[in-house]
């Protein structure tokens, strides 16, 4: 639903930044802002900050940024609509009624792709149930993989037909349109006839669901030894497989103390079936750190799960340090004698799995019996190499404490006292901490460059141009009486003055904004732009906000520039490829000039 901007701005007014932003970031103050470590994308040296007086946070690594709108949006994965409901419900302001809502929007919904789902996993499970259909499926399920039919049941698994329309034709006869289904990912769309055709095909099917009890999406495997094996939806307005968790619509009842991190949906459903129901799996995708902010919200407590093959023991690798990122207590489970935990508790039994859970290692305990497992300790060199490894592993940890706990562990078990191995810990991390301290700068100057182009595909094209463009949108966006101005004429601007596209459309928000009985607001740009080009907005606004000559002859300068720039690219004859031609002419005649 479409809030009006009264709406919006009372949700805005209403919420606390500082609170809020300080559940998911610990921000510590700096002047008159607050900084702390983004946590939308990974770092260790703050550069999150948040201005609590304008409501508005901004990140000078990877440049996201906005309003508490944009913020609960990309935190909690909604859009602007779902993220002023969220705030507004947070605020105990209660929503507008739906009859008040003047304009439907356009495209096809998250809702209506919630019903399509729900109507498609229907489906699949009416033809899994009917012999005649799914016979071959309720086989694979039920012998195959040993599955009771409870377990079948409870997970509402299903069979697609092998056909290329019995979905399409029966999501027709619901009044769903081809468009809708390729939108929902349910049909893929024919290259021939552009018509819909069955996505999901002579496959079973496990349905993803949110923990509201949404049908998000659908994973369908093969029954026998074909490729791919699964296939999985892409994402649509309802899913984004980077944000969802197989069954966490029931391991959220029974997360308290701990959750299970699995590779497959077989392993999840087969640790459900034997009562360990807290097991969730991502989608195809190795975890990402949205997953892990997932996790946060449910526990304190995970337990990676994976498969024991070399793949695995690598992926949980990884999946210990994006976990131990947002501050999880993670565990690894070493598992032998099977190859997932699908088929260790069919070899033997749920009562030994609980062991290995109870076995399970501190990600430290786990990588140092690895490291110590390659080396013989008899071998001088050996000896010395394993030291090095354990030290690098050490010189990770942030809390003294935990180094101090890990450094007595490893100084028992390699013989050597524990001074010796300390200082060699230290050494590692000086070393380190220039290391970071560059890659995060040179990682944050190659984001500033990707990020530039992809929101404004035309900024390299002429970079003073849109630096005049940015500084003069700063303004605008900072400085009321600018707008007033350029609205009055006063200062003669408009969207012809702007060479790029994505400026354009900026400037033309902005003073459509203004024009607006409720005025110019921050917030109120997040209806019209992605929270991505809200990030790029906010850095024009912050970049001038940090200099102090912001007057009205930098404003009328700046203008002068876009003008100056703008008139140029008319006279060598509009468009921006002639622009450019000019602008190499006039590169080369200033080096003529230097020969
Ligand atoms: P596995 O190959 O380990 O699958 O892939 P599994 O769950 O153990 O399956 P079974 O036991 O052979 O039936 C792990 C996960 O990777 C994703 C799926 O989410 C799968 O559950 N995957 C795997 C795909 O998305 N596509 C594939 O082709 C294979
Ligand atoms: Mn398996």
């Amino acid at each position: 639903m479409r809030f009006s901007d009264s709406f919006v701005q009372e949700v805005v007014d209403r919420t606390d930044i500082e609170e809020l932003i300080g559940r998911y970031v610990t921000l510590k103050r700096s002047g008159s802002n607050l900084m702390g470590c983004c946590p939308f994308h990974s770092e260790k040296t703050p550069s999150f900050s948040v201005s609590p007086s304008k409501k508005l946070f901004f990140c000078f690594g990877c440049q996201a940024g906005g309003s508490v709108i944009t913020f609960v949006q990309k935190a909690e994965n909604l859009d602007f609509p779902e993220a002023v409901e969220y705030l507004a419900n947070r605020a105990g302001i209660p929503l507008p009624r739906e009859s008040e809502d003047p304009t439907a929007p356009k495209g096809v919904s998250r809702k209506r792709v919630l019903d399509m789902n729900l109507e498609a996993a229907r489906f699949f499970r009416a033809c899994l149930f009917d012999p005649a259909v799914g016979g071959e499926g309720m086989r694979y399920f039920r012998e195959n993989r040993r599955m009771s039919e409870a377990t079948v049941k409870h997970f509402g698994l299903g069979f697609a037909p092998n056909s290329f329309n019995a979905l399409t034709d029966h999501m027709h006869r619901l009044g769903y349109s081809d468009e809708e289904l390729i939108a929902a990912c349910l049909c893929g769309k024919s290259q021939k006839t552009g018509r819909a055709y069955d996505y999901f095909r002579n496959r079973v099917i496990f349905p993803i669901i949110d923990p509201s009890g949404n049908v998000v999406a659908f994973g369908g495997r093969v029954m026998d030894d074909s490729k791919p094996k699964y296939l999985n939806s892409s994402d649509t307005p309802a899913f984004k497989k980077s944000r969802h968790l197989f069954a966490l619509n029931f391991a959220k009842n029974d997360c308290a103390e701990r959750m299970i991190l699995c590779e497959g949906y077989m392993d999840v459903i087969a640790l459900h079936a034997a009562g360990f129901s807290s097991a969730v799996a991502t989608l195809g995708t190795a975890i990402t750190p949205e997953h892990a902010r997932i996790f946060a919200k449910y526990t304190k407590k995970v337990i990676i799960s994976y498969d024991s093959d070399e793949a695995g023991q690598n992926a949980a690798k990884k999946a210990m340090r994006i976990l131990g990122e947002v501050g999880m207590d993670v565990r690894v489970l070493r598992m032998n004698g099977a190859k997932d935990p699908d088929e260790f508790i069919r070899n033997f039994g749920a009562d030994r799995f609980r062991r290995l859970l109870e076995e399970s290692k501190t990600g430290f305990e786990y990588q140092a019996e690895r490291v110590l497992a390659q080396y013989d300790l008899a071998i001088g060199s050996d000896k010395i190499k394993a030291s090095g490894d354990l030290c690098s592993i050490i010189a990770e940890y942030w809390s003294a404490v935990e180094r101090e706990v890990y450094l007595s562990y490893a100084s028992q078990k390699l013989g050597l006292p524990v001074e010796v191995l300390k200082n060699s810990v230290e050494q590692i991390r000086r070393k380190n901490k220039r290391e970071t301290v560059a890659r995060e700068s040179r990682e944050a100057q190659a984001s500033l460059k990707n990020f530039g182009d992809r929101i404004n595909p035309e900024a390299s094209s002429d970079p003073r141009a849109v630096a005049a463009e940015e500084a003069v949108l700063g303004l605008l966006i900072l400085f009321e009486e600018y707008r007033s101005a350029v609205e009055k004429g006063e200062i003669p601007l408009s969207d012809e003055h702007f060479i790029t596209s994505f400026n354009r459309r900026v400037f033309c928000a902005v003073m459509e904004r203004h024009a607006s009985p409720s005025g110019f607001r921050f917030e109120l740009l997040g209806a019209d732009f992605e929270p991505d080009e809200i990030g790029r907005i906010e850095k024009m606004e912050v970049a001038r906000r940090q200099l102090s000559q912001n007057g009205p002859e930098v404003f009328r300068s700046a203008v002068n520039v876009l003008r100056g720039i703008s008139e140029r690219k008319e006279k060598a004859g509009g468009d921006l490829h002639s622009h450019l031609a000019y602008l190499r002419s006039k590169k080369a005649n200033i080096h003529n000039r230097k020969d």
